[in-house]
C-alpha cells in the first residue's frame, strides 16, 4: 500500500518525536496504564527478582513495578530509541530507583548482550507488534526465552484485530471516573483524549488495518508465542476489547544455568 510523505514522515518518527516532546507519556489514556499494571501483575510477587522490559519506551512500566512485595528487583528497560531511555532515566532517578534501573539500546531482532538464563521476567508491552515481518516477531521471542530462565515469565501484550480506539476511550473515561472523580475524567475527555485519540491510536490503528504493525486473534498470538519455544499459562483480553495480555513460561529443562554470553553489537546510534 502506498503512503503519503507526510504519513510516511509521521510513521518514521511517531515514536522518538513522542518521547522527546513527553506527548507520549502525557497523552497516554488510562486503559492503557491499566493493560500494564495487568501485565506486571500477572506476575508473582517476590522480590530480587530481574525484569527485562522489551522495547520499554520511557519505562512506564516501573510506575507498576515499585508496589507490594516487589522489593529489591533490578529492572532493565531496553529499545532501539534513545529518546525513550533517556526519560526512563530520569524517571528513575526522579523515583530514587535508579540503583537497580539500567535502560540500555538494543533491537530485539539482533538479540541482547545480556547472559542467557540470567532474567526472571520478560515484559514486551506492546512492542513486539510493531515489528515488521512474523520472522522477526519469532525470532525477537526466540531470543528473548533465550535470556529468560527456566522458571522464568514472558509476559505478552500485544494488540487484536478488534483494536477501536473509541472503546479504548470509553474504557479509559470510566476508569479515570471511577479512580479520580468526575473531574479528572470531564478535564481528559475535552483537553486530553481528543489529541490521544487523532494523533495516538487512530494513527495506531491504521497502522493495524493496512498491516504495517501486527493486530492479532487470541490463537494465533499463542500458536506465535508456543512455536517461538514457550508454553503458555494464561491469557486475557485487555485494553478496551482492543488487546490480548499472555504469560508463559519457557520450554527448556532446568538444568545447567551457565549458558554462554550472548555477545552482540549494539546498532550504532539512530538520533
Ligand atoms: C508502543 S511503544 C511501547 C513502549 C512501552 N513498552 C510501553 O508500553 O509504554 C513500542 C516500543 O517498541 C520499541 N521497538 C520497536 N522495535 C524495536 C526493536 N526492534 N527493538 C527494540 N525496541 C523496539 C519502540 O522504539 C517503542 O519504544
Amino acid at each position: 500500500m502506498k503512503i503519503s510523505p507526510v504519513a510516511s514522515f509521521y510513521e518514521q518518527n511517531y515514536w522518538r518525536a513522542g518521547f522527546q516532546t513527553r506527548l507520549y507519556d502525557f497523552l497516554t489514556v488510562e486503559a492503557y496504564l491499566e493493560s500494564l499494571r495487568k501485565a506486571v501483575a500477572c506476575v508473582p510477587e517476590k522480590e530480587g527478582q530481574v525484569w527485562l522490559d522489551a522495547g520499554c519506551g520511557t519505562g512506564r512500566a516501573m510506575e507498576f513495578l515499585g508496589t507490594g512485595g516487589r522489593r529489591e528487583i533490578r529492572y532493565l528497560g531496553t529499545d532501539v530509541l534513545e529518546a525513550g531511555l533517556r526519560r526512563l532515566r530520569r524517571r528513575a532517578e526522579e523515583g530514587g530507583s535508579n540503583q537497580r534501573v539500567l535502560g540500555f539500546r538494543g533491537d530485539l531482532t539482533l538479540g541482547l548482550p545480556l547472559p542467557e538464563n540470567s532474567v526472571d521476567v520478560v515484559l514486551a508491552h506492546f512492542s513486539l507488534y510493531t515489528l515488521p515481518g512474523e520472522g522477526e516477531r519469532r525470532k525477537a521471542l526466540r531470543l528473548l526465552g533465550e535470556v529468560l530462565r527456566p522458571s522464568g515469565r514472558l509476559v505478552l501484550v500485544n494488540p487484536s484485530k478488534t483494536y477501536d480506539p473509541r472503546a479504548i476511550v470509553r474504557e479509559s473515561l470510566q476508569l479515570l471516573h471511577h479512580r479520580k472523580g468526575w473531574f479528572s475524567a470531564g478535564w481528559h475527555r475535552c483537553f486530553v483524549y481528543p489529541f490521544s485519540l487523532h494523533l495516538g491510536l487512530k494513527f495506531v490503528a491504521r497502522q493495524l488495518r493496512s498491516g504495517r504493525w501486527k493486530a492479532y486473534e487470541l490463537d494465533e498470538l499463542c500458536r506465535e508465542v508456543e512455536e517461538a519455544g514457550f508454553r503458555i499459562q494464561h491469557r486475557e483480553t485487555v485494553y478496551g476489547g482492543g488487546a490480548f495480555l499472555v504469560t508463559a513460561g519457557p520450554e527448556k529443562p532446568a538444568g545447567d544455568l551457565s549458558g554462554p554470553i550472548t555477545r552482540v553489537a549494539l546498532p550504532a546510534a539512530s538520533e
